[in-house]
């Protein structure tokens, strides 16, 4: 695939075409999930309040996987999140680098992986100092009477319990919108997938 530059300041050249767009879109999120530096590193998650609000927060994106268009993300079993995800799967990341003026926002539904290769394999490929926060005690979102009144592990054996509390969120994308706020004018395009893995491509009114 032909990588296309975003760095343009005039007319998107090669963006004018939906599937350029969408490997553009891609790559962008490959590039997040591999770069720490990318502002696509740190994606906004949204899930559904188990009262039906929209609950966001910031989280790391570990991968893209863009043949099955799946993104993931890791985080404690003991989190709000998860009880919100089990209720409601349907989620939404939300993605901008200022550099590139380029925000995309993917919908879909979360699969949480807890005890099963997926979630072996991203935590024997986690760093220590990430491991470290699942041993955490009392668990996140606790209410406590001083703003350090928690522990972390410290030794081999307690951080490796941590496991236990070990969670990583793949989400399958159905809708991708991608907004270029280009110089010479915005763009905004919209992909979205069948069940059977078939894309539908408009342009968007920006
Ligand atoms: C830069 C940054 C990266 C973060 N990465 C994650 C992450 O990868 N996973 C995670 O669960 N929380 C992460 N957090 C913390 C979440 O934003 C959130 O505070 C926490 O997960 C609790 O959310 P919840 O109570 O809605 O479950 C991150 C926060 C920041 C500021």
């Amino acid at each position: 695939m032909k990588a296309v530059s975003m760095s343009d300041n005039g007319a998107p050249g090669d963006l004018s075409e939906l599937p350029q767009v969408l490997i553009a879109a891609f790559d962008a999120l490959r590039s997040g999930a591999q770069d720490r530096r990318s502002a696509f590193h740190t994606p906004v998650f949204s899930s559904l309040g188990l009262d039906g609000r929209p609950l966001s927060r910031i989280v790391v994106l570990r991968a893209f996987d863009p043949d099955q268009r799946r993104l993931r993300f890791h985080t404690d079993l003991r989190s709000d999140k998860i009880e919100q995800i089990r209720h409601d799967p349907r989620v939404a990341i939300t993605f901008y680098d200022a550099s590139m003026k380029l925000q995309i926002r993917c919908d879909g539904l979360a699969v949480l992986h807890d005890d099963d290769e997926l979630s072996t394999m991203a935590w024997d490929t986690s760093q220590r100092m990430s491991k470290i926060c699942y041993g955490t005690e009392p668990a996140p979102g606790n209410v406590i009477e001083q703003a350090d009144a928690f522990v972390l592990p410290s030794d081999p054996d307690s951080i490796a319990t941590g496991q236990n509390n070990f969670c990583a969120v793949v989400t399958q994308v159905t809708t991708l919108e991608w907004l270029w706020l280009g110089h010479q004018g915005h763009r905004r395009a919209r992909f979205t997938w069948d069940g059977n893995g078939h894309a539908k491509a408009v342009w968007l009114v920006p």
